[in-house]
């Protein structure tokens, strides 16, 4: 697919991972949405930085937990652009908790998060991928961020980690179920962003990354680029592309120092 002049909506991209992924597309030279829950001053100033690359942005709030505001958010989508060619389900909470504390409501949080409003969102993204791509025209795209508590068993991240490996199913499924007219893949990061309270030129953060094959951590322009690879190649979908410097090789044993905390 021709970037240019497509219209892309990243969901949690005021800040980090979720902005790094639009702009990534803004400077292929799509226009782009900008998603967000809570962030709004951070979600007015990416919109001003990726209009500054010549391109149309904006920024739209809905509360993904929920099923009315979600609907609301493709709405406003449809009058603004009245179309979408991209969609990212980036948005996301990432809880540890122990095993005997979750409650259902700890349960249910994230899974609407992570794992509902990404299904909610294709089912409404889609409606308006379809309307535009008409049989034969190039095909939409949905790219789900998972992790790699999507493929190893991490202790401590129930919910968050059969929410993402539901996340990875749902994409081969949509897969099969949406083509020809709409394509879906998956990304995985690992480390590219330290977790909230670590900084990139900590001990800790160095570390990390001395211990995956590559010798270091990464950064989130190399998922822009992954994001920005499968949106160009029509020939790829049902897949997953691991952005983790080769982690998933270490196994679920293997803990980053940090994340625990
Ligand atoms: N950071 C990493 O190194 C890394 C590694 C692997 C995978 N990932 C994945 O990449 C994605 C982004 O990661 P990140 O670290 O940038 O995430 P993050 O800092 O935790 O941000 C999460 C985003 O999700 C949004 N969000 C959460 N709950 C929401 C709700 N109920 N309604 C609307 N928006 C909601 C937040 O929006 P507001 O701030 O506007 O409320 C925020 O933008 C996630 O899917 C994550 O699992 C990240």
């Amino acid at each position: 697919m021709q970037l240019k002049d497509r219209v892309a909506l990243v969901t949690g991209a005021a800040h980090r991972l979720g902005k790094s992924v639009a702009t990534a597309l803004a400077e292929q030279g799509c226009h782009l949405v900008v998603h967000y829950g809570s962030s709004e001053e951070q979600a007015a100033q990416t919109v001003e930085e990726l209009s500054n690359l010549g391109i149309e942005a904006v920024a739209l709030s809905a509360d993904l937990s929920l099923e009315q505001e979600i609907e609301g958010l493709f709405d406003r989508i449809d009058s603004h652009f009245g179309r979408l060619d991209i969609l990212v389900n980036s948005a996301a909470s990432f809880e540890r908790q122990a095993f005997e504390s979750v409650a259902a409501s700890d349960w249910d949080r994230v899974m609407a998060v992570n794992l509902r409003a990404a299904f909610l969102c294709s089912r409404q993204g889609v409606r308006l991928m379809e309307a535009d791509h008409p049989t034969g025209g190039p095909p939409g795209l949905i790219l789900n961020i998972v992790d790699l508590s999507a493929v190893l068993a991490w202790p401590g991240y129930i919910q968050h980690g059969v929410s993402k490996a539901g996340l990875l199913h749902l994409t081969r499924i949509m897969a099969r179920e949406l083509g020809p007219e709409v394509r879906v893949n998956a990304v995985l990061p690992g480390a590219v962003l330290p977790p909230p309270g670590m900084t990139t030129d900590s001990t800790e953060w160095r570390r990390m990354g001395e211990r995956l094959p590559v010798g270091r951590t990464g950064e989130p322009a190399q998922v822009g680029l992954t994001v920005v690879f499968l949106a160009e190649n029509d020939f790829i979908t049902g897949e997953v592309i691991y952005v983790d410097g080769g982690e998933h090789l270490l196994g679920a044993g293997h803990r980053r120092p940090g994340a625990e905390s």
